[in-house]
């Protein structure tokens, strides 16, 4: 297994990348009168990666449209971290292709996780020769050239190597209220079932300067809200000599006054009492953590290079719920790992039972080709494994709803972010501890931090309305 090594040395100089479009004409009016259809898999990290895209193509002219057959040009921003994520693209391909049949001056852009794996580029190269441009995680701010220099062949711009840490890079956020801020790239920490450290590659944390300027200047513009967004913030600066810890970094936001502060996502292995202590002095970092557990059970946990024990999972949990009184904590789990016996997959269970998690994302392992895991031998059947996820799914769903219903009655603080779906003169928005609340409200609240009573709980969201 392949350990992070924080003591190499890491080739990085934090550019700042100047964005020609910005001041040539022939650029800013590349993309005039085109409209864009971007469609997004995977995590958070992609979400924000589309807010960088989304805003590289209306720089150039190009204005949005969810209708792919509007569209001029479409990119797919893609996921690798299952086999599924890999089927419903190029099941969405199909879908593309045949707009491109009507239609030859359409452009059919592939970037994201996907676009990582040499296998993928492969199969768009042999395949499907009428996708246009390819290109990587590593090269997203290349965009708007790759555009402007694309001529009628298939253009694969992707670096196997990770690069600098750009900064200066423009977002067209899909929020006003609530904003994703990077503190790092990419993950040192290859988990064995895991192809993020692949297609994501070393971890680079951003300068501790930098993200504060970005905080500032969306506290400026009005944001309630931040994410600090990594995927394994909390190992945040090991890769720069620790010039600021992640829990320093959170007390450092914490203080810019932004009303609600969150992170996501956190390993347990990288999780320190400074972190709680700072988590529980400062009211605007919100009372949640998701806290992946991946497994119950110790023998699993270290095929899964997961550095820690059944044990020290617990007693990290227990003591993160006394030090953070009204804490949340979500978490993801795996089951069906090569040759997870019933013992194991018991042990799983009995976590989630002793957890009673607020709620948790379970997927069926899933290999990934070049991981350590995809080499290992697995005698256990898909039925069996989709047996185990069922049952997973009803504990953890009982527990959900369990912890719901304890909002009943109750008066709690929501962020009102947009409009709710749940029909007419009814908004929603978030909890403190993270639980989506619809509440029958005016428009006029979305923005602001109001106070809702909970007349309903279901088992994924509550039903309120405003004191
Ligand atoms: N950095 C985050 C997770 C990123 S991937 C973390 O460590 O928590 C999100 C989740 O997908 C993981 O937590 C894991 O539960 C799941 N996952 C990752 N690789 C997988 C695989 N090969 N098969 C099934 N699930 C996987
Ligand atoms: Fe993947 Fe998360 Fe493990 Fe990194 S820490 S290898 S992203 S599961
Ligand atoms: Fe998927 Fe890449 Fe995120 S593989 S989960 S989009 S980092």
């Amino acid at each position: 297994m392949k350990l992070p090594n924080y003591e190499e040395e890491r080739l990085r100089t934090d550019k700042e990348v100047e964005y020609v479009y910005l001041n040539d004409e022939e650029y800013s009016n590349f993309l005039k009168d085109k409209k864009y259809y971007l469609k997004t898999y995977g995590c958070q990290m992609n979400v924000h990666d589309s807010e960088e895209l989304a805003a590289h193509l209306e720089n150039m002219g190009a204005t949005r449209t969810e209708v792919l057959e509007d569209s001029d040009i479409a990119i797919l921003n893609t996921c690798a971290v299952r086999e599924n994520a890999h089927d419903k693209v190029f099941g969405y391909l199909g879908r593309c292709k045949h707009k491109k049949e009507q239609d030859k001056d359409f452009m059919i852009c592939i970037c994201g996780c996907m676009a990582q794996e040499e296998s993928v580029v492969d199969e768009i190269k042999t395949k499907h020769p009428y996708v246009d441009i390819v290109f990587g995680t590593h090269n997203i701010h290349e965009l708007p050239n790759l555009i402007v220099e694309h001529k009628n062949k298939q253009d694969i711009e992707v670096y196997s190597k990770e690069g600098d840490v750009y900064e200066n890079v423009p977002y067209k956020r899909d929020s006003k209220i609530s904003a994703w801020v990077n503190i790092m790239y990419g993950c040192d920490k290859f988990c064995t079932y895991c192809i993020v450290p692949y297609t994501r590659g070393k971890q680079r944390s951003r300068k501790s300067k930098d993200i504060m300027h970005e905080v500032e200047d969306l506290i400026s513009k009005g944001y309630k809200e931040i994410t600090l967004l990594g995927q394994n913030v909390n190992a945040y600066g090991k890769d720069m000599d620790c010039e600021v810890s992640f829990a320093e970094l959170l007390e450092m936001v914490a203080k810019s006054g932004i009303e609600r502060l969150r992170f996501v996502t956190s390993h347990p292995w990288d999780f320190t009492d400074e972190m709680i202590d700072v988590i529980a002095k400062y009211d605007n970092i919100m009372p949640y953590i998701h806290l992946p557990l991946q497994a119950g059970s110790s023998r699993i946990l270290k095929l899964m290079g997961r550095k820690y024990t059944k044990e020290e999972y617990l007693e990290l949990f227990n003591k993160i719920k006394e030090r953070i009184p009204g804490c949340a904590i979500t978490t993801d789990i795996i089951v069906g790992f090569p040759n997870e016996s019933d013992e194991d997959f018991k042990e799983t269970l009995d976590v989630v039972n002793t957890c009673k998690y607020d709620s948790a994302f379970t997927f069926i392992y899933s290999p990934r080709v070049g991981t350590p895991a995809a080499k290992m031998k697995d005698s256990i059947s898909k039925e069996v494994k989709e047996a185990r996820l069922q049952e997973l799914n009803k504990l953890v769903n009982k527990y959900s709803n369990e912890k719901n219903q304890t909002y009943l009655n109750k008066v709690v603080k929501v962020l009102v972010t947009e409009k709710s779906q749940k029909g007419e003169g009814k908004v929603c928005g978030y909890t403190e501890d993270m639980k989506l609340v619809n509440v029958e409200a005016p428009i006029d609240t979305i923005g602001k931090i109001v106070d809702v009573l909970i007349t309903d709980a279901k088992s994924f969201s509550l039903d309120g309305k405003l004191v």
